[in-house]
């Protein structure tokens, strides 16, 4: 290994399978410049942790059943500080966060959506997809910002919609891409190569 990874948690709510293709991309690669150090999920019951420990990987929860936004988010933060996190990865993690943490850690934290940004922003994504008629959807990393879903977009990859398609061939789809754009798009991100300018990115080198 060439110099020094750059620490990344894994935010998760659920299965974890976007968690499992940067698990596989980190480690496969023993020259790669970040390196998972935490995966945390705000529900014990989110399947993904067990990825995490089945790959020797840290993990954290904090539940944020009855707590206030602002109070999850402080521990989230503490957390994270003391683990010396530089990136965030949000990965299926179902919970909104406020202004002030998407603000402390703006540049430093991206999230993936299964759609064709600024298209079919939100939950239900699939569904709306096909009764709108379109003939191509995909799927989207973007800097977190606080609006939700609307930060500027680092890559995208795009998935026909044939005839007939269902919402459920259409998650399939697009989920086999998730798998392949995130891995890239944290790789960009870890090497210091985005450059966000206004809403757009800029790929340096
Ligand atoms: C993915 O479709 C992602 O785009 C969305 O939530 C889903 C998470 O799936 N934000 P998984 O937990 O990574 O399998």
């Amino acid at each position: 290994m060439t110099g020094v990874k750059r620490n990344v948690a894994v935010l998760i709510s659920g299965r974890g399978t976007n968690l499992r293709a940067l698990i596989d991309s980190t480690t496969q690669d023993a020259d790669h410049p970040a390196r998972i150090a935490l995966v945390l999920s705000n529900r014990a019951e989110a399947e993904g942790l067990e990825i995490a420990k089945a790959a020797g990987i840290e993990t954290a929860v904090i539940p944020s059943k009855g707590k206030e936004r602002a109070e999850f988010d402080a521990i989230l933060d503490t957390v994270l500080r003391a683990k010396d996190i530089d990136y965030i990865c949000l990965a299926g993690f179902m919970r909104l966060l406020t202004h002030g943490f998407v603000q402390a850690w703006y540049g430093r934290m991206i999230n993936i959506h299964p759609s064709l940004l600024p298209a079919f922003k939100g939950t239900d994504v699939h569904a709306r997809v096909i009764e709108s008629g379109t003939r191509f959807t995909g799927c989207s990393v973007h800097f977190v910002s606080p609006e939700v879903d609307a930060g500027p977009i680092i890559l995208q990859a795009v998935v026909p919609v044939p005839q007939e398609a269902t919402a459920e061939s259409i998650a399939a789809a697009v989920l086999e891409q998730e798998h392949a754009l995130y891995p890239q798009a944290l790789r960009l991100l870890a090497e210091g190569r985005l450059v966000i300018e206004g809403q757009r990115v800029r790929v340096t080198g």
